[in-house]
């Protein structure tokens, strides 16, 4: 493991001992360089930031801090140690030793999940590159750009897996994944919510705690992979997911402690009045992401993931949780909604996969709601933000094309056009709070009036540690 970092694309997966693929990526390199220049975080590519790097996968290894330039950064390929004899886990070959190459049956499907799982790590890129202007803080400074850099590492992460096992085809579909736009009327990015403009910072939080968690969910499924390079791969990225999605916790978190504390000290309990952002438009963000992150998982009924399933390519979250690995004989109950009205039926297991992911997803989500709501009875509130129902605000499974309120309650589409305002973020709401963010903070320690400030530094430094050199 030593020595990497005097290699051009830094790696645990010895590229020089593959000249071929070694030259396939050091091509893709500058395409991959000239697209961060013109999507990524705009305005600040000759910074200096405190980022971590990832030198080696080894516990000491993977979070190098130090000052870098964003495009100096060393994006690099990184597989989690092999676990020798690894075995096929669930599934129809479940027993089997795992694949260390790609069978050519489920050639195309592994393909499609790569680049599905690979084409979210640019889009995200995308959505953000121009809240740095906005930043509430140098500390979220440095955050959001640690995120981008390690979305762009995940983007190699599935890039290396593309050209190393899927030759012609898996060069073209990683050209491709430079190629798409996220929010592009004709080239967009595959899924919905990658689609969608993160223009502020409570989007940002928002996308990061409850999109970047729909991402966590789907690494620890291809983690299960009889695949074993995605595996291994996939294993690997969920170390630096973590940091993403406590970005998304504790930023809300923030957010509602500040506007908690505004809350109280405001005369009528609007903390608008000084210039805070007020706790049901922070409930219509979250209904917003939520619902747009649980499209992500697929339909709740599907042939597709019983076939994942089935043949070994995706399991389930901890597939180690679950008594029976094979799941073909149980079935999952659903409220299904036909005709205007739900039905109950028995789906069989397999092909309720993405439902199953879903359910440990929409746990993990509650987790955090709790905690923000702890935050508001410390404070003496009576406010609780509360998940909207799965049904609500949905353009994918079984209850796209209905409208439901927030509670799961059937809606006609006059209703839901009366009432949705309530429910998602105005074109009022995301004015109010872009004004709040329409200068940057750029102060060391200091903080936006709509935000707590974190209870402590990044890598152990102090709060009014400079994250970003943003002096010339
Ligand atoms: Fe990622
Ligand atoms: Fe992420």
């Amino acid at each position: 493991m030593a020595h990497l970092s005097d290699e051009k694309i830094p790696n645990n997966v010895d590229l020089a001992g593959d000249k071929k693929l070694q030259r396939a990526l050091e091509q893709w390199q500058p395409n991959f360089l000239q697209w961060w220049m013109e999507m990524g975080p705009e305005g600040f590519q000759g910074n200096d930031v405190y980022l971590r790097t990832a030198v080696s996968v080894e516990a000491d290894g993977w979070a190098h801090f130090d000052y870098v330039k964003m495009p100096d950064y060393r994006w690099g390929i990184f597989l989690a140690e092999a676990v020798q004899d690894r075995k096929i886990g669930f599934g129809d070959a479940m027993g089997q030793p795992a694949w260390l190459d790609v069978p050519g049956e489920h050639r195309n499907t592994l393909r499609r999940l790569i680049v599905t799982q690979g084409d979210t790590e640019p889009a995200s890129v995308e959505q953000q590159r121009r809240l740095g202007h906005t930043c509430p803080s140098l500390y979220d400074l440095r955050n959001l750009f640690q995120v981008n850099v390690e979305e762009g590492r995940h983007l190699w992460a599935m890039v290396y897996l593309l050209h190393r096992f899927f030759g012609r085809d898996g060069r073209e579909e990683a050209e491709e994944l430079l190629g798409r736009r996220s929010g592009d009327q004709d080239r967009p990015r595959i899924l919905g919510a990658f689609n969608e403009p993160i223009e502020d910072w409570l989007s940002f939080y928002m996308f990061t705690m409850f999109t970047d968690r729909d991402g966590k969910f789907q690494l620890l499924a291809l983690a299960e992979s009889g695949f074993d390079p995605l595996a291994r791969t996939t294993r690997f990225m969920l170390t630096e997911e973590a940091h993403h999605m406590f970005v998304g916790e504790a930023g809300v978190q923030r957010v509602v402690q500040r506007s908690a504390e505004l809350t109280k000290q405001s005369k009528n309990g609007d903390p608008r009045e000084l210039g805070g952002i007020d706790l049901p438009t922070v409930q219509k963000y979250l209904n917003l992401w939520y619902s747009l992150s649980l499209d992500l998982f697929g339909s709740e009924i599907s042939t597709n993931a019983a076939s994942f399933f089935g043949t070994g390519l995706k399991g389930r979250a901890k597939e180690e949780k679950f008594e029976d690995h094979v799941a073909l004989q149980g079935t999952y109950p659903m409220e299904v909604f036909e005709g205007g009205a739900f039905k109950h039926q028995d789906v069989p297991l397999r092909s309720a996969m993405n439902e199953v992911l879903r359910d440990g997803y929409v746990e993990d989500c509650q987790r955090g709601v709790d905690r923000w709501n702890k935050v508001l009875a410390e404070a003496g509130l009576g406010f609780r933000f509360a998940l909207p129902s799965r049904r609500f605000h949905r353009h994918q499974g079984i209850f796209a094309g209905h409208r439901f309120d927030p509670e799961g309650n059937p809606l006609t589409q006059e209703a839901w056009e009366k009432r949705q305002g309530d429910w998602l973020p105005s074109a009022a709401d995301r004015a109010y709070v872009k004004s709040l963010q329409a200068r940057p903070l750029y102060t060391p320690g200091q903080m936006a009036n709509w935000i707590a400030p974190p209870p402590r530094g990044i890598d152990g430094k102090p709060l009014d540690f400079v994250y970003v050199r943003t002096e010339p």
